[in-house]
């Protein structure tokens, strides 16, 4: 199409040369009645390709791919562990899934929960310090202890979780469709038994 156009404006570049030469109308005419028809089968595929691109582009809109809001972390068996847990009953905190889910996977005695790497205050993303046992907001400060409970810092609440069940398959099945905040720990689809 752009091939075209061109073409049109180099035919009436030179007809316009071309008339500046010309002394008698009869060449002169022709050469204006070929331009004007090209110039008008040049607007009318211009018109004919702008409708067919939006309509193409209609027919393939620009859709949002989002990551799966489910996703599996193993069997619960690959989360047993020999250390002693902490005085918040927590053997470990696995960061594994930390930066691609916004999920730290606790194993606590007896049970796993998936925690919201999201701070209870503005929504940062606390960083987990092993030695101290801790999580550590760099916003503003808050601290909450392993289990996700805050106890410094200007978060309102301890973190929140997702609801975790066990899929057909035996593996662990993150769902962050369901949040759970403090008040609904208990409710059993929040954690699984180990
Ligand atoms: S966002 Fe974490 S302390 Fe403010």
């Amino acid at each position: 199409m752009l091939l075209f156009i061109l073409y049109i404006f180099h035919k009436g570049v030179l007809l316009i040369m071309n008339e500046t030469k010309c002394s008698n109308g009869s060449e002169c005419d022709v050469n204006r009645r070929k331009f004007l028809s090209l110039a008008g089968w040049g607007a009318f595929f211009t018109t004919i390709s702008v409708s067919l691109l939006a309509t193409v582009r209609f027919l393939f809109p620009r859709v949002l791919f989002e990551p799966p809001m489910t996703f599996k972390i193993g069997l619960p068996e690959n989360f047993k562990s020999d250390e002693t847990a902490d005085s918040h009953n927590v053997l470990f905190i696995d960061e594994r899934w930390k930066d691609s889910q916004r999920v730290w996977i606790v194993r606590e005695k007896g049970k796993i929960y998936a925690m919201f790497t999201r701070c209870t205050h503005l929504g940062c993303t606390p960083n987990w310090f092993p030695e101290d046992g801790i999580f550590k907001c760099p916003c503003h400060g808050s601290q909450y202890y392993s289990n996700g409970v805050n106890f410094a810092g200007p978060a309102p609440r301890p973190l929140d979780r997702f609801a975790v069940t066990v899929s057909d398959d035996g593996q662990i099945v993150v769902d962050k469709s369901k949040l759970y905040s403090v008040k609904e720990f208990d409710d059993p689809n929040s954690y699984i038994e180990v």
